[in-house]
């Protein structure tokens, strides 16, 4: 990969764990945040999630080297690549990239961790808007594979995606911007129904999410929902269910419910979730989490081995 150095601006939950997978990978990795403390845990913060990517067999001979930089002109100087993490927020975001763009070497890429922010809004203002991206991980980056992207200049896209795919991601190019790309856009119009599902008392949080994970969920982590439905049409496939089952799915579609996050209906899902979660930290549903990713990661890995069709 030509990329050697990368500067990442924001380490917070998605800097961190960025810097692993870098690292991890070989890449240099010259961190700033404009919190001191925030930036001086970044190696502590790094050390056990790279502990899970040697689990995973993701480990170069050589790992990166971390930098801990005391400006943002300082993080970028010699950036082959500039991660942005910082918080959501398009003003200041807008304004990093005005101090990254007169620090940076030229020809260094700017990829935008953003959620939900669009590539035109964050690129307003830019000298050379194409050397921007919108590089969207999920959380949490060294574990989960996608990367959704999208830009404006050809080469700077597909450079991206090269890097990207070096790092061992899956990456899903957009061909028209999008708020929330693509999965947060699937995630949430999915919470969105579970969030009505509560509040209408359908079920409990507990069981919205246990539903989720031992149904669809488990589907989704090995066929796509497009897929999963061409699969529900038996031997006709999609166009026999399209046509046998496509009115019922108009039905439950009209069905959904347009849930508003009401004060009420917050304290419903934080008391749901303090059941759900019986006393577990979020430090311990996090290793928990991590744990699960990683076998099912190695299953994967197991399954694709020498076929590019495996799921
Ligand atoms: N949390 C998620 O699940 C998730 C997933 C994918 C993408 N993202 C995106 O990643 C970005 C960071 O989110 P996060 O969850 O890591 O937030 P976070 O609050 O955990 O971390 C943000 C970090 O940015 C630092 N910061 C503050 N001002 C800054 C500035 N001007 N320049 C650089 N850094 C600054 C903060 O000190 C903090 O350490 C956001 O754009 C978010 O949409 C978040």
């Amino acid at each position: 990969m030509p990329e050697r150095d990368v500067a990442l601006l924001g380490c917070g939950l998605i800097g961190q764990s960025w810097a692993a997978l870098l690292l991890a990978h070989g890449i240099n990795v010259s961190a700033w945040d404009p919190d001191g403390d925030a930036l001086a845990a970044l190696p502590r913060h790094v050390l056990p999630m790279l502990d899970q990517l040697r689990a995973l067999g993701v480990a170069a001979a050589e790992p990166g080297q971390i930098r801990l930089a005391a400006t943002v002109e300082a993080a970028v100087a010699d950036a082959d690549w500039v991660q942005e993490n910082a918080p959501e927020n398009v003003a200041l975001k807008q304004r990093l990239y005005a101090q990254v763009q007169a620090a940076a070497p030229a020809d260094a890429v700017i990829a935008s961790s953003t959620s939900s922010l669009t590539w035109s809004a964050l690129a307003t203002g830019m000298a050379r808007p194409g050397r921007l991206v919108t590089a969207h991980p999920f959380n949490p980056p060294h574990l989960m594979p996608l990367v959704e992207i999208y830009g404006t200049e050809a080469a700077v896209v597909d450079r991206a995606v090269r890097f990207y795919q070096a790092l061992g991601r899956e990456t899903v190019v957009l061909k028209k911007e999008a708020t929330g790309h693509i999965a947060n856009r699937l995630a949430s119009a999915l919470w969105r129904e579970a969030v009505h599902i509560v509040a209408a008392g359908i079920a409990d949080v507990a069981d919205v999410d246990r539903a989720l994970v031992h149904g669809p969920g488990l589907r989704w982590s090995v066929i796509g929902a497009h897929l999963a439905y061409h699969l529900g049409g038996g031997a006709g496939g999609i166009g026999h269910y399209l046509q046998h089952l496509g009115p019922s799915q108009e039905r439950r579609w009209a069905s959904l419910g347009q849930p508003r996050l009401t004060p009420e209906i917050c304290q419903q899902l934080v008391e749901g979730i303090a059941q759900e979660a019986a006393g577990r930290s979020i430090a311990t549903l996090e290793q928990q989490r991590d744990q699960g990713l990683i076998a099912a990661l190695t299953a994967r890995q197991q399954l694709s081995a020498g076929d590019d069709h495996a799921v």
